[in-house]
């Protein structure tokens, strides 16, 4: 397909039949992510089951008639879909179901990390960005990351909190009565999982602090709950869960790693070298960061009180354990 402008990007979808990239596809072609000016071809993975599923997906992108598209490939085959990718989203991953906690479904997802990891490796550039989605999110970067040996910087290997942060400053905003553009310094630690921190200590309601603001008991009680047990609440209500508001996060994680935010302020899990707040290096951890030139910079010196200190320790405690847990089923069985 020939597409006006610059040489196009190679953007990967794991996992490209399913509910999240159904709503997210058209965001990556509509210019907010990448630009107006830049095409992209899609690199559609699924497994076997769902190819007459993409067959659908793809008629449709064709039918969006989007300038930017500049073709698509789907594909059963991992080197075919990863070859030559700038950007990958994995989304490929067995769902939670109600009553599952999002740990449940690792046995099941860390297998298909493990592997796409060394087939992104092998066949993407060594530049490529990789946002992971697929839930346990933060343990499957990590499984990612490892996979990878090496070839490809652990700066570029993020997981999805933004729906959290997202989360996070809606319910603030509504509870000050606000507009969600008047709150600003929330932001999620840890694990995408129900023991993450919303924390609000730095944030502001229309440049207020919001502990001032808003009930400080609704803040350190119910708001964090309600954040943590969001993804299980809409679950519990749908059947499935969150697409459309997970696919927003994920648009918006992507334009403001690419793009910058600014100097504002947002939450991405990723790895970091410096023990910075105390965090291990080898779990993917969420924190504040900003986003300058397609690199992100964790916020540091904010002040860490009591409070904060012990969620944000239980947070990292459950990534350890969960890493330790995931390196254990995806060890080699030994055979006699
Ligand atoms: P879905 O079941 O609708 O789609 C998953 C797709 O992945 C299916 O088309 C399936 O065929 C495919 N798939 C399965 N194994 C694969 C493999 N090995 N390689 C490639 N594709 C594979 O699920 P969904 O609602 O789109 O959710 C996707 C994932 O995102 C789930 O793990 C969900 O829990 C998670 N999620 C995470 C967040 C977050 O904030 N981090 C938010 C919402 C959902
Ligand atoms: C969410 O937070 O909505 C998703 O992670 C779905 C889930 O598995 O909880």
């Amino acid at each position: 397909m020939s597409v006006p402008g610059k040489a196009p990007i190679k953007v990967v979808l794991t996992g490209a039949a399913g509910q999240i990239a159904y709503s997210l596809l058209p965001k990556l072609l509509d210019g907010s992510v990448f630009g107006a000016d830049q095409p992209v071809f899609l690199g559609l993975l699924d497994i076997q089951p769902s190819m007459t599923m993409l067959g659908g997906v793809i008629m449709e992108l064709e039918d969006l008639a989007y300038p930017c598209y500049a073709g698509s490939v789907g594909t059963t085959d991992p080197a075919v879909a990863f070859k030559d990718a700038d950007v990958c989203v994995f989304l490929g991953a067995f769902p939670r179901k109600e009553g599952m906690e999002r740990k449940d479904v690792m046995g099941m997802n860390v297998k298909i990390f493990n592997e796409q990891g060394a087939a992104v490796a092998a066949h993407a550039k060594p530049t490529v960005k990789c946002l992971v989605v697929g839930n346990p999110a933060n343990t499957n970067a990590a499984i990612l990351l490892s996979a990878m040996g090496g070839k490809i910087p652990a700066k570029n290997v993020t997981a999805l909190t933004r729906l959290d942060h997202n989360r996070a400053t809606s319910q603030l905003a509504m509870k000050a009565g606000v507009a969600m553009t008047d709150v600003a310094g929330v932001f999620i630690w840890g694990n995408h999982s129900s023991t993450q921190y919303p924390d609000v200590r730095h944030a502001t309601v229309k440049g207020t602090p919001a502990l001032s603001v808003v009930d400080a008991a609704w803040l350190e009680g119910e708001f964090i709950t309600k954040v943590q047990k969001r993804g299980a609440a809409i679950i519990e209500a749908r059947k499935l869960s969150s697409a459309m508001s997970a696919a927003v996060a994920i648009a918006d994680h992507l334009r403001d790693w690419i793009k910058g935010t600014n100097g504002r302020a947002v939450s991405m899990a990723i790895f970091q070298s410096e023990g910075a707040y105390g965090v291990d290096s080898d779990i993917c951890y969420s924190f504040p960061v900003t986003c300058d030139q397609g690199e992100w910079t964790i916020v540091m010196g904010l002040p860490i009180d009591a409070f904060s200190k012990t969620r944000m320790d239980a947070t990292h405690k459950e990534l350890k354990e969960e890493r330790a847990l995931a390196e254990e089923l995806i060890k080699p069985v030994a055979i006699n």
